[in-house]
């Protein structure tokens, strides 16, 4: 069988900042998105890419991303995203086409800098027999658990990440050594991916905030499915947040000396 990887990449970015689309914006004068994809190309066991970019500029990614071309083993498609993550994903899948594939790798276009080995670590596992597989590391920060929102949040309150409210009452505080934070290439057998997909498509997760699923291995737990982790690597990291943009890019500086 082959692999295939789907790209989200349809956010606006609203935690970076106002400016362009957050997949878009530029890395060591490159956008991420083109990092992102010349970071899962570079996988040999890689074919198909479906880049899922902003519903309003699937052909500006297009014409930017023939801008830099990818090995031959490699087809690449652009098709518009959706409202959430979990949607995007959904429309990516959906675009695969090829039956040929039957591992799919669900990869942010906010994580440019994963390294190669990280990939191949994913792709292993689950040819090995994991249904699905997601790269995750121990977390730093203790961490709290808070109520979720009383009522759903007023229009343009940013509750995912935005600042909390002061004086948030505490509900309990997980054991640090237990909790991994994820990252991706998440891989998966793909009709188990489908399928919980097509299952979790009505879902949204008030608790999140309405975004849907932020973690596709999340809708294959739920369904009990059994998801393992590996060792994920510190420069597959999200760049979520200004200060990130500022690690990537001394990241990017660090490997081109
Ligand atoms: N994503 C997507 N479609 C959406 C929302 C997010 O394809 N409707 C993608 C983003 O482009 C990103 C990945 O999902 O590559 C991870 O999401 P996140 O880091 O939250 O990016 P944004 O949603 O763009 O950022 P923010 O939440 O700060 O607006
Ligand atoms: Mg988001």
């Amino acid at each position: 069988g082959r692999t295939a990887v789907v790209i989200p990449a349809a956010g606006r970015g609203v935690r970076l900042g106002p400016g362009t689309p957050k997949a878009l914006r530029p890395l060591g004068g490159v956008p991420m998105l083109v990092h992102a994809v010349r970071a899962m190309a570079r996988s040999t066991s890689v074919g198909p890419i479906v880049v899922v970019a902003p519903a309003d500029d699937v052909p500006g990614v297009r014409s930017l991303l023939d801008g830099h071309p990818l090995p031959d083993r490699v087809t690449l498609r652009v098709v518009p995203g959706g409202g959430t993550r979990q949607e995007s994903v959904r429309l990516g899948l959906a675009a695969i086409g090829d039956p040929d594939v039957d591992v799919v790798l669900v990869h942010d276009a906010a994580r440019p800098l994963v390294p190669v080995d990280t990939v191949e670590t994913v792709v292993a596992a689950v040819r090995a027999g994991a249904p699905a597989v997601v790269p995750a590391l121990p977390v730093t920060d203790t961490v709290k658990q808070v109520a979720p929102p009383a009522a759903p949040a007023a229009d343009g309150v940013d509750t995912v990440g935005g600042t909390a409210p002061a004086a948030e009452p505490v509900v309990a505080t997980p054991a640090r050594a237990l909790l991994r934070a994820v990252q991706t290439p998440q891989g998966f057998d793909r009709s188990v991916l489908v399928a919980a997909h097509e299952a979790g498509s009505a879902a949204t997760d008030e608790a999140n905030g309405g975004e849907g699923a932020t973690d596709c291995a999340a809708l294959v737990e739920r369904r009990g499915v059994p998801v393992v982790l590996v060792r994920g690597h510190e420069e597959a990291f999200k760049v979520t947040r200004p200060l990130d943009l500022l690690l990537a890019e001394a990241v990017l500086a660090r490997r081109s000396v």
